[in-house]
């Protein structure tokens, strides 16, 4: 049984380690933790084993402790790194390379230049099997992940038809559980967002995309606002909605006056973590003008990466087939029957 190792136990960190350690084909060796808090009860509380910096083991003598991070890389086939964006780097410098451990990295980390994580960014619509045999693959961010399952399908029906696409992100200030972070009253924007080029990464550098990015003042998911320009007339909005019918973690929703109803509802049905782990297409917000499709969508910013890491790590622990994979994922996320929910419950009136 091939043995995963998560570095890092924060939103992202967590949810992967609850959700995967109900694979049967792998074991949890545990998490890694670098600060001796409230979560390192959690994660021995839920039946993991903590693991801390070598360096750091007398801060952690309140808690039972299994062994040094070094220890449980030494064990492990996998790492799935969690850490804050750019300690991923650091963390394959100075552990993973040296220990020749093969690891997933998260959405804030980079791709080429000085301190590119992998050569490869992954979106299970797009290229699930190029992860196959790869040492080192970067788990687009949420943003990236979410915009291929837009993108993907146009391309694969309209091809040469489409001219542009131009989308507005704005993202979340900060995430529900993350008590650290002050959401500050302002709009703030950013210069050259990562987002373009790690889209490209994927899509074809030669996709005319155009993206521009604002952080707004809410915990509660992106809303990405996409113009797809066609070579003339635009298709019917119907026709576009249609196309989102059955593709794994779109659902396609009405009557949502905002994000924080899709995250109360998801609530009130107790899904894990209040996540949806999708996508939502606002069909009502979604409207054509002669040439140009202007959509509307929902990004469910820390639920969405979750099952694609364990689409990921299925791709390079076991080079599964790419249906086989997704079937695999279904038994532990319930997307087909969480997006019937949510399409039942924001349906059309
Ligand atoms: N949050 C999102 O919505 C979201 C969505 C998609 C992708 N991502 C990406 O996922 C990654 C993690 O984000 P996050 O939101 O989960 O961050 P987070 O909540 O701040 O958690 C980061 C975790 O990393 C741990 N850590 C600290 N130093 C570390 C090290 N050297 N190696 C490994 N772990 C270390 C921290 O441990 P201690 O708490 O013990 O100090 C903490 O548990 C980032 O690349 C981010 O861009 C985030």
């Amino acid at each position: 049984m091939k043995k995963v190792f998560v570095n890092g136990y924060g939103s992202i960190g967590s949810r992967i380690t609850q959700f995967i350690a109900d694979d049967r084909d792998i074991e949890v060796l545990g998490v890694g933790k670098y600060s001796p808090d409230e979560k390192v009860s959690d994660a021995i509380s839920r039946g993991f084993h903590v693991y801390v910096p070598k360096a750091k083991v007398d801060a952690f003598k309140n808690y039972k402790i299994s062994g040094t991070i070094e220890d449980a890389l030494s064990k492990c086939d996998l790492v799935i790194d969690a850490a804050p964006g750019g300690v991923g780097y650091q963390n394959k410098k100075s552990y993973y390379e040296p220990k020749n451990v093969s690891a997933i990295f998260q959405g804030g980390e980079k791709i080429g230049g000085d301190e590119s994580v992998a050569s490869l960014i992954f979106n299970s619509r797009v290229n699930y099997e190029k992860a196959f045999g790869a040492k080192y693959v970067m788990q687009g961010s949420c943003n990236v992940t979410g915009m291929g399952r837009i993108l993907q399908p146009l391309k694969e029906k309209y091809g040469k038809r489409l001219k542009r696409f131009d989308a507005t992100l704005l993202r979340r200030w900060a995430d529900l559980e993350d008590s650290k972070a002050q959401v500050k009253d302002s709009i703030e924007w950013t210069r050259r967002p990562h987002h373009n080029e790690d889209v490209k990464s994927y899509m074809g550098a030669d996709t005319p995309l155009f993206i521009r990015a604002f952080k707004v003042p809410t915990r509660q998911m992106h809303v990405h606002l996409m113009d797809i320009r066609f070579d003339g007339p635009a298709p019917s909005s119907q026709e576009i909605i249609d196309l989102y019918k059955n593709e794994y973690g779109v659902a396609t929703l009405y009557n949502v006056k905002g994000t924080k109803d899709i995250r109360d509802y998801a609530e009130s049905i107790k899904f894990n973590f209040k996540d949806t782990n999708m996508i939502h297409i606002h069909a009502d917000m979604t409207e054509v003008q002669d040439d140009i499709v202007k959509m509307t969508y929902s990004d469910d910013q820390t639920g969405i990466v979750v099952p694609e890491n364990h689409l990921l790590m299925q791709a390079m622990l076991f080079n599964r087939k790419r249906e086989d994979a997704f079937k695999h994922t279904e038994e532990l996320f319930h997307m087909e029957e969480k997006k019937k929910l949510l399409q039942e419950h924001f349906a059309k009136k």
